[in-house]
């Protein structure tokens, strides 16, 4: 077999894969109310070959998923529907991770029936998203959470992953990245507090530590993971001069809760990757249990990240979109399907259960 690590079975003390192959986190906005479709059930089964499949986003609360037709898991038919998943996925033997999401100040107010937005400071993204009338309207300003409200956010956080484990998802996937409501706390562009949420470095990582505190407390460390984007610009979040040693404190805090992943997410537009290998380097060092990196990986640069032991298992995003059995076809070297990007979002069945399989 040309790829040895990669198909490997990742087996530890608690948990166990079939191969070392993700399905990166998507969320495909084909929900309506934040209910999962039906065809989510169908689109995640054709995906089962994957060692961990991690889901769509999904909104914790309804004011926490920035756009149209993401899923949440914050309502009793929400929950009905989800459960359809999980339990499809689990009777072909496969493991499922609900991504959870907050978005703070990404978003519009119109996508969540008026409500405001929320974020650490009344700081607003200066960019378009597409709202109901399917106009593109400039993001809305968020109202800064109170000092005395932060407890909130942080239950709907641990409400939502109690969703999760009642209907049986395998583990929950803490969203920390790309510019959603923990990354605008951790960096100062979108963080300009003064309580004890904001400021030095333990205070602008306090909320993700708290939340991530409340999640364990429900979920358990060996069912928790973490996303995160190190040295991302999205979202209006910009790189600081505390930027590194921000991201080793989270990383030894994480390390003291011992959960059982970290997943970093690169941006690899351009071909360049941001997170620089010295800091997956360092990561490794500092985080003893399961790293998971994705981010325009090729099944070949895939196999070398595992062969080089910087991370455990890769995620793949656009490729399984594409090619729903992206296992077997890495197993018998066959072609690898493009995608489409005009079908990524807003759509039905194109483009979402008719890519088809070659095994
Ligand atoms: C359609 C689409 C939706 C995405 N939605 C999410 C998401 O919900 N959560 C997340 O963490 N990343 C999301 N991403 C990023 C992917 O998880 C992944 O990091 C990205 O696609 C880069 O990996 P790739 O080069 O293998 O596609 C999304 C990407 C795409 C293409």
């Amino acid at each position: 077999m040309k790829y040895k690590k990669l198909l490997t079975p990742l087996v530890t003390e608690v948990i166990s894969l079939r191969n070392r192959v993700a399905m990166a986190p998507m969320n495909r906005r084909r929900a309506t109310n934040g209910i999962p479709s039906i065809s989510m059930v169908t689109y995640y089964k054709q995906r089962i070959g994957a060692g961990l499949i991690i889901t769509d986003n999904t909104a914790i609360s309804s004011n926490g998923g920035a756009y149209l037709n993401t899923p949440g898991i914050y309502t009793e038919e929400q929950k009905q529907a989800w459960k359809k998943i999980v339990d499809a996925v689990h009777a072909e033997g496969g493991k499922i991770f609900v991504q959870l999401v907050h978005s703070g100040r990404v978003g519009h107010s119109a996508i969540q029936k008026n409500e405001p937005l929320i974020a650490p400071s009344a700081i607003k993204v200066n960019e378009k998203i597409r709202t109901p009338d399917n106009s593109y309207q400039m993001m809305t300003e968020p109202i800064a959470i109170t000092t005395d409200d932060i407890p909130l956010w942080i239950d709907a956080f641990k409400q939502a992953t109690e969703n999760a484990m009642e209907l049986g998802f395998d583990g929950v996937e803490i969203h920390a990245a790309h510019g959603f409501l923990i990354d605008q706390f951790i960096n100062p562009h979108s963080n300009a507090r003064s309580d004890k949420y904001g400021g030095s470095i333990e205070n602008r990582s306090r909320f993700l530590i708290e939340v991530m505190q409340a999640v364990v407390s429900v979920s358990g460390k060996n069912k928790t993971g973490i996303r995160l984007s190190p040295f991302r610009e999205i979202y209006g979040l910009k790189p600081y001069p505390e930027e590194l040693a921000t991201h080793r404190y989270i990383m030894d805090e994480l390390q003291k809760m011992d959960i059982l992943y970290v997943h970093f997410s690169n941006d690899s537009t351009g071909g360049k990757q941001s997170i620089p290998i010295n800091y997956l380097r360092d990561a490794r060092k500092r985080f003893n249990n399961l790293i998971i990196v994705g981010g325009g990986f090729t099944v070949e640069t895939a196999e070398e990240v595992l062969q080089s032991a910087l991370a455990d298992v890769v995620a793949f995003g656009k490729l399984y979109i594409s090619n729903p059995d992206l296992v077997n076809r890495i197993k018998y070297n066959a072609p690898l399907a493009k995608w489409n990007e005009e079908t990524f979002y807003h759509g039905g069945d194109e483009g979402y259960i008719d890519y088809p399989k070659l095994f």
